[in-house]
């Protein structure tokens, strides 16, 4: 498969019930774009993550102040979501790349999960987000009716409906009754794969 130019999320599990659920990042494309000479490892721009001035937005337009100021020692807030879901039956391994999305686009997915949803299921699924800054509600194409686009405007909500596509889920789903394993890869792009062996 070509390979993906973003944050990448694997969801594992093995034969013997171990699970991995993993999301890895260097921020945006390139990362710092700078590798130290004589490693041959890029360094990553997670700094963008601290509210690096206080009320600004950072490349995924979320504002934030002193609670998540750079400071020494200190860890930036992240988005990134790598969660297990032990159902009365079924258990999930799900993630996500897409900075402050992926906090949604799991909710969402964990959601598919309770109801019932197999892995394609929820990796299809169409999706909606909001970040209570930019005060919007932001939809993928076909996520959302027409008529609940007018229903959530006249309770005076921004919807911004037909937004390109996002995310690049990738779930593994084990039935511990059945002993069966599923998985799938998010079909919004191509550099995803899923395999059960
Ligand atoms: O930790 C975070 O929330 C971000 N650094 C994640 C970045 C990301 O998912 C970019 N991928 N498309």
């Amino acid at each position: 498969a070509p390979r993906g130019t973003d944050t990448t999320h694997f969801s594992i599990i093995d034969a013997d019930g171990n699970m991995v659920s993993a999301t890895l990042s260097v921020n945006l494309p390139y990362g710092s774009a700078f590798v130290p000479p004589g490693t041959g490892v890029l360094l990553n721009n997670e700094m963008d993550d601290f509210a690096l001035v206080a009320d600004a937005p950072n490349a995924y337009g979320l504002i934030g102040r002193e609670a998540n100021a750079p400071a020494a020692g200190k860890r930036m807030l992240s988005s990134m979501t790598p969660t297990f879901v032990r159902g009365p039956d079924r258990t999930l391994v799900i993630g996500t790349p897409g900075g402050s999305r992926i906090i949604t686009m799991v909710l969402l997915g964990v959601l598919e999960f309770i109801d019932g949803a197999d892995a394609m299921g929820i990796v299809s699924a169409r999706r909606i987000h909001h970040q209570y800054l930019p005060d919007a509600i932001s939809a993928e194409t076909g996520a959302l009716s027409t008529e609940t686009v007018h229903a959530l405007e006249a309770m005076g909500h921004t919807v911004d409906a037909g937004r390109r596509d996002w995310g690049n889920m990738h779930v593994a789903i084990w039935n511990r009754g059945t002993g069966e394993v599923e998985a799938a890869s998010d079909p919004r792009t191509e550099s995803g794969r899923a395999d059960v062996r």
